[in-house]
């Protein structure tokens, strides 16, 4: 009987012992897991040589600087753009860097840190395309191409207001401008850093419409009330901007 007492004490103690070291080792503690959709070029793509496992661009690379900073391990958690505002609402991830545009409807659900980049939406298309000069020409029947739940998608939907049969949602800005490519779309409405770099991949041309598409300000997101992290983000921020940082990795990556 005693021998069994101890032997479930002695159990348990391990078990004790065995939760405390994945806390301070594996576990969350030493990480800082930042939620991304992995294919928005140049701020996260995967390549064999990245600067977290596969992953890379200069929302990885700001990430990193604010995980040094708190003395923590970056971690890159790569998933549907549509699910990152759940997952970091959710504690899933403790941040979201994803060339995310602070937008009004969006604060409803997390808070933002301050602005670190600023883009607007362009249009993708044939690099012989003459009949595309402005986002009014889309309304012509054009078939436009969008990724699901960007802010590009909003604005074809509901700024221009593209008749539903014409609009084809798809999941990654990097599969749908191949449909441009191959001509089963007009144009793909995306922002514009991102379609410069994947026109430039594939051949295409960028239309620019600086009337029709407001700026939008890229910012990362924490779970609503989080002050601490956000803190210690804008203070990266901070820093990186003023000592140039943030501009050297844009000229860096867009090559
Ligand atoms: N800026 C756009 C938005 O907030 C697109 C962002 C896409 N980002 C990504 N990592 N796939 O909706």
């Amino acid at each position: 009987m005693k021998k069994g007492l101890m032997k479930i004490a002695a159990l348990s103690a391990v078990a004790v012992m065995a939760a405390a070291a994945l806390a301070g080792c594996g576990g969350k503690g030493d990480k800082l897991v930042m939620g991304t959709n992995a294919a928005f070029p140049p701020f996260e793509f995967t390549t064999s040589t990245g600067l977290v496992g596969e992953f890379d661009g200069i929302d990885v690379a700001i990430a990193n600087n604010i995980a040094e900073s708190m003395g923590k391990t970056l971690e890159v958690a790569d998933m549907d753009f549509d699910g990152l505002i759940a997952a970091v609402s959710t504690g899933k991830v403790d941040m979201v860097a994803a060339g995310m545009t602070a937008t009004d409807e969006r604060r409803q659900s997390v808070d933002f840190s301050d602005t670190y980049f600023v883009a607007s939406q362009v249009m993708v298309v044939g690099a012989d395309n003459a009949d595309i000069t402005k986002a009014d020409d889309l309304k012509n029947g054009k078939k436009v191409g969008v990724v699901l739940g960007y802010t590009g998608d909003g604005i074809v939907t509901d700024t221009l207001q593209i008749a539903e049969e014409n609009i084809t949602r798809a999941n990654r800005g990097i599969d749908i401008v191949q449909d441009v490519k191959n001509g089963k779309l007009d144009a793909v409405v995306i922002d514009s850093a991102t379609g410069k770099a994947l026109a430039e991949k594939n051949g295409l041309k960028v239309v620019e419409d600086a009337e029709a598409f407001e700026s939008e300000e890229y910012a990362i997101a924490v779970k609503k009330g989080n002050t601490e992290l956000l803190d210690k983000i804008n203070a990266t921020l901070a820093e990186m901007k003023a000592n140039g940082e943030i501009d050297e990795l844009a000229v860096k990556y867009n090559q």
